[in-house]
């Protein structure tokens, strides 16, 4: 039967969908309308693409930053702190300077990155009053929260602010946290149209940095990366120019995706030390600083008396094996399932138990 005699045979919507391309007529093609049951030629030829996931005006996002943070793995927020803030937070930090605690060089082998220790000064929201006060503004900000809950949903949680005081000469921290090897609980993915950043720091920052000063760099879209990162990008000694540092004002507040964004800093060389007070927010679904509760009776009560090491193995609280071996486990030796203690790295799980702890 030649194509013409079928055609009129068939009804319009069955012609429609035996449309040949690259015709004037069938360019653009036809619009079949449907609703699951109904069937309708659309002559407009608009195209109808049902979805049922809608933009929803209300959601109080803005696009451009959401954009920004799901390309980068980073956001900065400008001008959140002002002057009267800016200067609280940064006289409290005058008056405890001699608290301030030298801790570990990071540079870890890079030359670029070379230095000595990182200064931190801890513990500013157990200050006594008014000096906790410009830190304990910090929390449940309403501008940071509302990033936080688009980002990774409500039921994130932070051990408080840190201020990280590099001097002069402090080494950088090479480029870590893109999530290798990979721990989805700290991951970043995008899915049924919701954010689902799984961990996020936010630093305030108490002064302007500039990329001669030193200070926080990443690697923007190294969230999205599926392949280890080289050893030359991570040390910045042969960086292929993808470490970016991110250039800062007093009052601003810089998120970046801890866990999956690679990140890091360069060596601090102003003669005006780092002033960014960082949170590390953990999701609700994150399963690090697990604290306290990574011993069972914290967490159960009575519930697990008499439990072998083995079953208390299993029944701790938020801290999980997330990388190597930093929590009790369960292995198979000799066709039994006995609880190891032996540790790796370690470092969200001080708190873990480093032996067996059932009550004989
Ligand atoms: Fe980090």
């Amino acid at each position: 039967m030649p194509v013409s005699d079928l055609m009129s045979e068939l009804t319009p919507e069955q012609g429609a969908s035996l449309y040949r391309p690259g015709y004037r007529d069938t360019t653009p093609p036809p619009t079949l309308k449907t609703d699951g049951e109904t069937i309708a030629l659309d002559e407009s030829r608009e195209i109808f693409h049902p979805s049922f996931l809608m933009k929803n005006p209300n959601s109080g996002i803005d696009e451009k930053e959401f954009y920004f943070w799901d390309l980068n793995g980073y956001l900065v927020l400008r001008g959140v702190m002002d002057e009267e803030w800016l200067a609280q937070a940064n006289a409290t930090i005058d008056k405890f300077e001699d608290q301030i605690v030298v801790g570990e060089e990071l540079a870890q082998g890079s030359k670029t990155l070379a230095g000595t220790g990182r200064p931190l000064l801890g513990g500013l929201t157990q200050l006594p009053s008014p000096y906790c006060d410009p830190f304990r503004r910090m929390l449940a900000h309403p501008v940071v929260e509302h990033r936080l809950n688009w980002m990774g949903a409500s039921g994130g949680r932070t051990g408080g602010g840190t201020a990280f005081c590099s001097v002069k000469g402090t080494s950088g921290h090479s480029q870590h946290g893109s999530n290798e090897p990979l721990n989805p609980t700290r991951g970043y993915i995008y899915q049924n149209g919701r954010s689902y950043c799984e961990a996020v720091t936010v630093t305030w920052q108490l002064r302007d940095v500039t990329e001669a000063d030193g200070g926080f760099a990443c690697v923007p879209g190294s969230h999205k990366a599926y392949y280890p990162t080289p050893p030359g990008v991570r040390s910045c000694d042969d960086h292929m120019g993808l470490v970016k540092h991110i250039g800062v004002k007093a009052g601003d507040v810089l998120f970046f995706m801890d866990g999956s964004t690679s990140h890091g800093t360069f060596a601090w060389k102003s003669d005006i030390s780092r002033r960014g007070i960082l949170h590390k927010y953990s999701s609700r679904n994150f399963n690090r600083s697990g604290g306290e509760l990574s011993h069972p009776e914290k967490r159960w009560g009575d519930l697990v008396s008499g439990m072998t090491d083995e079953q208390m193995a299993v029944m701790r609280g938020p801290d999980r094996d997330v990388f190597t071996k930093n929590v009790p486990r369960l292995e198979i030796a000799d066709g039994s399932v006995v609880a190891s203690y032996e540790r790796g790295g370690a470092l969200y799980s001080k708190d873990a138990p480093k032996g067996p702890v059932a009550k004989k």
